[in-house]
């Protein structure tokens, strides 16, 4: 039985997937196998000793203290593109927002309220101070083509839009699911000089922090609008503003609010809700419980934080997983000691990430208790565990 720990409400849909009769599920367990967490902060909580597995509903992991558990050997997941069409979907909205003054436009209609008769000619008289145009045949450029961007660019092309990508480190997962009509830019130079609508897809990295300032807006044609829904700190935030109120950009709409934007009128503020859907906390949950049964199950990770991903269809009755520091001669000892014991290796896969290596070793033989002892002891192995093959 396994014993898995949620330190938050999970979506029912996920939480479904674990089958009764192998998995016990609580929020107060005693020694759980694996934890299952969204939002709740783990860096001052005490891991127990048990846990192997750590599954985060969700993108972002700094509410993990990933570095403690990768020494320790516990696997941190998260869960990349579950709330990608949510954070497309209000990019969508954000571009239309950005062109139509359609906020100025409903709160000044709202302030109509008290003329009773006179409201339909007040509308039709004050209309032409809200107009803007339309997203349709203008030029968008997409910088950062991943889960996000793909489905931007896309359905841009869909609405009608010219579209530009720049991603100098796009996966071939996603060249695949990118629409062929969309262009490509060598450089973000290139693309901000074309583009009359740019929105932001990429991390908040040392090297990407301001990566839209002053420099950048210069190359921008006059009056074009920037969306961030990706993280605040991609743009100068007083440069945007000057940018802004120069006219050289007409708006910037932001997930990211700060008493500075709040201030400037040109900047549309939506309080983080990028991911905030239901469909997108199912689409987590079911991802992250996904993840977990399969590691706990067989081995496998995929969407790990810390360690690289390692998948092996399991064909051998016994499976040996072994994980260890990235120094040489770590799998010439494991092997070593399987073959002093007489234990036939079917199937090995090692794939290492930084400092850490992780290896799935299919056997023939069962692994006695004395080997598993002597693997432990190895100088550089972190973690050892066996999985049963359910239908060899
Ligand atoms: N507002 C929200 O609630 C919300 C929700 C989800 C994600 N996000 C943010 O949106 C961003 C994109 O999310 P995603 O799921 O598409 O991530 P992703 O990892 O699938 O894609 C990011 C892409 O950015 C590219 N990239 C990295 N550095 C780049 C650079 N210097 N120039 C151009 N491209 C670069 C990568 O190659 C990758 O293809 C994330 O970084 C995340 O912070 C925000």
């Amino acid at each position: 039985m396994f014993k898995i720990r949620t330190m938050n409400k999970i979506s029912p849909l996920g939480l479904e997937l674990f089958p009764r009769d192998r998995y016990e599920v609580a929020s107060e367990i005693p020694n759980p196998d694996a934890i299952l967490v969204r939002s709740a902060d783990l860096h001052n909580t005490e891991i127990p000793e048990t846990v192997i597995a750590i599954a985060r509903a969700g993108a972002g992991v700094n509410n993990i203290p990933v570095k403690a558990c990768s020494d320790r050997g516990v696997v941190v997941f998260n869960t990349p593109g579950g709330n990608a069409n949510a954070v497309k979907e209000l990019v969508i909205a954000s571009l239309l927002l950005s062109s139509r003054k359609i906020l100025r436009g409903i709160n000044w209609s709202a302030a109509l309220a008290g003329n009773v008769d006179e409201v339909p000619e007040l509308v039709e008289k004050g209309k032409s101070q809200f107009e803007g145009p339309e997203i349709r045949g203008k030029t968008l450029g997409v910088v950062g083509l991943g889960a996000v961007g793909v489905m931007v660019a896309n359905d841009a092309i869909a609405l009608g839009m010219e579209v530009i990508g720049y991603d100098p480190f796009i996966s071939v997962d996603a060249a695949w699911n990118l629409s062929r009509a969309v262009q490509r830019a060598e450089t973000l130079e290139g693309l901000l000089a074309r583009s009359d609508y740019v929105s932001l897809h990429l991390p908040l990295s040392d090297t990407t922090k301001g990566l839209l300032n002053a420099e950048k807006f210069r190359l921008m044609k006059k009056g074009s609008r920037v969306i961030n829904l990706a993280r605040g700190g991609l743009v100068n935030e007083g440069d945007i503003i000057s940018a802004l109120l120069t006219e050289k950009l007409s708006a910037y709409v932001t997930d990211f609010p700060t008493a500075e934007l709040l201030a400037c009128e040109k900047v549309i503020c939506i309080p983080h809700l990028g991911a905030s859907t239901p469909e997108a906390e199912d689409n987590c949950a079911v991802m992250a419980v996904q993840q977990l049964m399969d590691f706990l199950e067989s081995g496998g990770i995929k969407n790990s934080v810390n360690y690289a991903r390692c998948r092996l269809d399991q064909r051998a009755p016994w499976r040996l997983l072994v994980i260890n520091r990235n120094i040489p001669n770590m799998v010439g000892q494991i092997t070593t000691i399987l073959a002093g014991m007489h234990i036939n290796i079917m199937d090995l896969i090692n794939h290492h990430r930084d400092e850490y290596a992780y290896n799935i070793i299919d056997t023939e033989q069962k692994i006695p208790d004395e080997a598993l002892a002597r693997l432990r002891a190895v100088n550089g192995i972190i973690r050892v565990r066996t999985v049963v093959n359910p239908s060899p």
